[in-house]
């Protein structure tokens, strides 16, 4: 376990559609020559690609997935994720959800995706697994000889807390407005952040913990979208009609509460909170340069 590399990212909205706070990155020990062949993915809906029941409401109802694969699949966009562009980054599968990991086995070799949207490093408001349950679900699956030490030291794991134990915090005691107080928030839980990794890195010998700065790749992306493709890069594609809905409500009848825009591909935010497959390609695509760097 301690020989896995570990990418954090550290990246929170404080409600609804705005913004991403992040951190500077920080790169202790780099990660040269590291070529893993397995990800295990830890976090909340940025990098689930479908833990979440069907049975509960979220990524698994149209309009989500509609860009790929063309159907609800569990992810929290109109397509793929940052799992899949990272997994595709280094050269592998997005490997699979740990919810799937007995029906498809031939895809365990890229290693297991054990996020669920909704999730903080504490208890939030969905019942779904904290992180703490998330590496208990880890743990079993190694226990259970799925993955032999020698797979664990060639993988990298991926940790997303993208913000979800602070909406729970504003959720439950009130201050729920976005406000530059809070997102100077952001700015200190980014810097304790960096200063809580650099301890890591100095007690691990083996280990290089990385932190990707979605935050100025979500920025980076913002500029460059403000001008071109899309009028407001804030503006999500997938909204609800009236004040209790949001995108894939329907009412008592099955009738759609909310709109989808024209081209999902013009928008950065897939739903108000979400960005969509053409967000995240972006971000990606923001990310690739220090990918590269740490990679190379
Ligand atoms: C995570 O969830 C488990 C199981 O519900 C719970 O026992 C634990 O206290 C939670 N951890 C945190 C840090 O909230
Ligand atoms: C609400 O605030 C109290 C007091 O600061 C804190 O103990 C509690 O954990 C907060 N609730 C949540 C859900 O964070
Ligand atoms: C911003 O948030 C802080 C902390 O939650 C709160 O004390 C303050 O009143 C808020 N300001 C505005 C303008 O809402
Ligand atoms: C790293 O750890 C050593 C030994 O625990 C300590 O003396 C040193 O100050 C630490 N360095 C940093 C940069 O935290």
């Amino acid at each position: 376990m301690d020989t896995i590399k570990a990418l954090l990212f550290s990246f929170f909205h404080l409600l609804f559609f705005l913004s991403g706070q992040q951190q500077q990155v920080l790169g202790h020990r780099q990660l040269y020559g590291f070529r893993p062949t397995k990800l295990f993915v830890f976090g909340d809906s940025y990098v689930d690609t479908g833990n979440i029941p069907k049975s509960v409401l979220g990524s698994w109802k149209e309009p989500y997935g509609l860009t790929f694969p063309g159907k609800p699949a569990g992810r929290f966009s109109d397509g793929r994720v940052l799992t899949d562009y990272l997994a595709r980054f280094v050269g592998i599968k997005s490997p699979i959800a740990y919810r799937w990991r007995k029906i498809a086995l031939k895809n365990l070799k890229y290693g297991m995706n054990f996020a669920f949207g909704g999730t903080g490093v504490f208890d939030t408001l969905v019942v779904n697994p904290n992180m703490t349950t998330q590496i208990d679900f880890f743990q079993q699956v190694i226990k259970e000889a799925v993955y032999s030490p020698a797979d664990l030291k060639s993988s990298l794991a991926l940790v997303s807390a993208a913000g979800n134990d602070y909406s729970t915090y504003v959720a439950v005691n009130g201050s729920a407005e976005c406000n530059e107080t809070e997102n100077s928030l952001s700015g200190f839980h980014n810097l304790l952040l960096q200063q809580a990794v650099a301890k890591l890195n100095n007690e691990t010998k083996d280990s290089a913990f990385v932190i990707l700065d979605l935050f100025g790749a979500f920025m980076t992306t913002f500029k460059n979208k403000g001008s071109s493709k899309t009028e407001n890069p804030l503006m999500p594609c997938c909204v609800g009609i009236g004040k209790d809905s949001s995108c894939g409500s329907v009412d008592d009848n099955g009738v759609k509460l909310y709109t989808v825009c024209a081209k999902p591909e013009a928008s950065f935010f897939w739903d108000g909170v979400h960005p969509s497959q053409e967000g995240w390609q972006s971000v990606y695509s923001a990310l690739k340069p220090k990918l590269q760097q740490i990679y190379c």
